[in-house]
């Protein structure tokens, strides 16, 4: 085995190669599989430099140490209904918290390739250290390597399978979490009564406080020689209830599709979390609240690490709009599915994009087809 490649032998259909290998040894001209169609590519990215002067349309930034619950409601509903997305400042993360954790993310990432190789992950659960989405062989690639590891329920929370280097990783990523936890529970609040509805019944359709499930997706992305011709992550909405993505503070990456359809770049505020709204929040808002469709590009001149938490509701229980939020005379927009079964649902469809939920609403007895041949990628991990 080279330190390049790294035949998992558990379900990946070819060898893996960790983009981290990749960058380090492909030169100039970045290999084939990486290299997106011409539609995808994302346009020429302005220097970090430029950020923000052109004062163009951007997501919102909401301050959450608003003492009028009621004015912090009406920001944080206003924002996932037309953006799906939010910087939340003074959000009540400790500080030396996020640092902490990017630092010891960074750390593991910073590990030799027999240590990260320890943790290689496969596709039955996707815990580990991966490089790609899906298992159609001879796919499409994507510029990043991650580790994705659960948080909630208790049962599937495993710190042995979490990086024991650095060695003040597990501790980190579990103080972490639980202050995140936290978060991502007064925003369904906030999101909650956005809606016209109690605090908790977000909630409550999530399981309860405790019955709710969390998962980690801590992305690496290498630098690139051509930028122009790849991404990091490939277009997607996220499948889960809401994610909290804590970004680097300086390397610019996240592209979200604005309400007009134009791909913006985020100008990350330090230490702040971007939040948007996943397929579960829009499919229990009855769309009220939208799950956009967002990309990566990746830097020749640096790395990027980013860390995106994902809050889900209980995976068994059935997932649809919210009765209260139908019009009367009117058909719910989406066909009741629980978050286990709509995995399932990308994973063997291999979708892209928004087409997962799209295909729902177009045709809610859509049957799944039992193969993925030729589905060109996926966001199953998420
Ligand atoms: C994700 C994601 C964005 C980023 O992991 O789902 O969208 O900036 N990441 O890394
Ligand atoms: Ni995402």
């Amino acid at each position: 085995m080279s330190s390049c490649c790294f035949n998992g032998g558990a379900g990946w259909p070819e060898p893996v190669v960790r983009v981290q290998a990749v960058s380090d040894t492909c030169g100039d001209t970045i290999p084939d599989r990486y290299v997106k169609p011409p539609s995808d590519r994302p346009s020429p990215i302005p220097p970090a430099s430029a950020a923000g002067v052109a004062g163009g349309p951007s997501i919102p930034v909401v301050d959450l140490s608003m003492l009028d619950a009621d004015a912090a409601s009406r920001a944080v509903a206003a924002a996932c209904r037309e953006w799906g997305f939010f910087q939340a400042v003074n959000h009540g993360v400790r500080t030396e918290l996020l640092r902490g954790a990017r630092a010891a993310w960074r750390g593991f990432f910073r590990q030799p390739a027999e240590v990260r190789e320890r943790y290689a992950n496969s596709p039955a659960t996707y815990e580990g250290y991966g490089s790609r989405l899906g298992t159609a062989k001879g796919g499409p690639l994507d510029w990043g390597d991650y580790y994705f590891l659960h948080f909630m329920p208790q049962s599937l929370k495993n710190h042995e399978k979490w990086p024991s280097l650095p060695p003040s990783l597990r501790e980190t990523t579990e103080e972490y979490g639980q202050e995140v936890v936290q978060l991502c529970r007064r925003v369904m609040r906030l999101l909650s009564s956005g809606l016209g509805l109690e605090a908790g019944r977000l909630a409550s359709a999530f399981g309860g406080e405790g019955g709710e499930g969390a998962c980690m997706r801590v992305n690496f992305y290498p630098r690139c020689p051509q930028p122009e011709l790849t991404l990091g992550v490939a277009a997607h909405s996220d499948p889960g209830g809401m994610t909290m993505l804590l970004v680097d503070d300086h390397v610019r990456g996240l592209q979200v599709r604005s309400p007009d359809g134009q791909w913006i770049t985020v100008d990350p505020v330090p230490d702040a979390f971007i939040v948007n709204v996943g397929d579960q929040i829009q499919v229990l808002s009855n769309a009220a609240y939208k799950s956009v469709e967002h990309r990566v590009t990746v830097s020749a001149a640096e790395d990027r690490l980013s860390m995106a938490f994902f809050y889900n509701p209980r995976s068994d229980l059935p997932i649809a709009p919210m009765p209260e939020l139908v019009p009367p005379g009117h058909p719910p927009l989406y066909p009741e599915m629980t978050f286990d079964e709509y995995r399932v649902f990308i994973r063997q469809r291999g979708l892209a994009g928004k087409a997962q939920l799209d295909s729902l609403q177009a045709k809610p007895a859509a049957p799944v087809p039992d193969s993925d041949a030729g589905s060109p990628s996926s966001t199953t991990v998420l």
